[in-house]
């Protein structure tokens, strides 16, 4: 297989490679624990074997508010219709942050694509921390934040596009709040990274609610930065992967009148330390 790196700071696509293949897994870890998204070109694989693949990640994750598959429970319906304006994750998070064990990635299949635009964008959130200067990190360090599902998929919700269409749904459900260190070590590479973003994140603990606004806002400001980003241009049969932990993603929702749809499948994760 070949891997050619995306950008300096993250992300790499892989040619070459057939998802399905046992032998080839260890090499597809591999990658993706150094670029943090990998995307694998020309898969063609069904909804079982989508499921196969992420489960030698680890086991499934089954979101609660995306409208599932038919037939397929633990695979969330990722899709925006050609008369829909609103996408699913046009602002940037990182999936299931409000969980207290947060998802430790997510595993997109690419199944009908816009013939421009929809592409996804990706913050390290690793070289972010490390681009910081060493009084803001000393800063940080220590402090912890508070998530929730609330606000993004409650019961407030139930007026937008998203939840009137069916696509997401269960707002009951959206009771969960988590509490995460602000910046977090990577339980796989040890590396550390900003773990807070601005969907799911509401506040920094212990700090006043203008002090906590405004320092989320300048590691907002600071992650948004293109040196830390790089941007997936989507073909169909595409399967992207993306480590939770230390990304932030973004949709870009730029293809009006067109169809979009994907298929996401979640991997567990474990709980987070400083
Ligand atoms: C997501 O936020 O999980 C969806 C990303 C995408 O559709 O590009």
């Amino acid at each position: 297989m070949d891997i050619k790196p995306l950008t300096g700071g993250l992300g790499a696509e892989i040619l070459g490679a057939d998802i399905r293949c046992e032998d080839q897994f260890e090499e597809i870890r591999s990658a993706f624990a150094e670029y943090s998204v990998i995307v694998l070109r020309n898969q063609s694989i069904s909804p079982e074997e989508h499921l196969a693949f992420a489960r030698r990640f680890g086991s499934i994750n089954v979101n609660r508010f995306f409208k599932p598959v038919e037939g397929h429970p633990e695979i969330a319906t990722v899709l925006k219709e050609k008369d829909q304006k609103e996408a699913v994750g046009e602002g940037w998070h990182t999936d299931h942050s409000y969980d207290q064990e947060p998802a430790m990635g997510s595993i997109l299949h690419s199944l009908d694509i816009p013939p421009y635009g929809g592409d996804t964008l990706f913050v390290s959130m690793a070289s972010a921390y490390e681009a910081l200067s060493s009084k803001m990190r000393g800063f940080l360090d220590g402090l912890w934040a508070v998530h929730s599902s609330r606000h993004v998929f409650g019961t407030d919700t139930l007026d937008t596009e998203a939840a009137k269409s069916g696509r997401l749904g269960n707002a009951h459900a959206a009771t969960q709040d988590a509490v995460h260190p602000v910046v977090i070590t990577h339980p796989l590479s040890g590396r550390r990274g900003l773990f807070v973003n601005p969907v799911f994140t509401t506040e920094i603990k212990g700090l006043s609610s203008e002090e906590s606004a405004a320092v989320l806002g300048m590691i907002y400001d600071h992650c948004k930065q293109p040196e830390f980003q790089c941007r997936l241009r989507w073909r169909a049969g595409d399967v992207a992967i993306w480590d939770n932990r230390a990304t932030w993603h973004k949709a870009i929702n730029d293809y009006h009148g067109f169809r979009r749809l994907m298929h996401r499948v979640t991997v567990e994760g474990v709980a987070l330390s400083p």
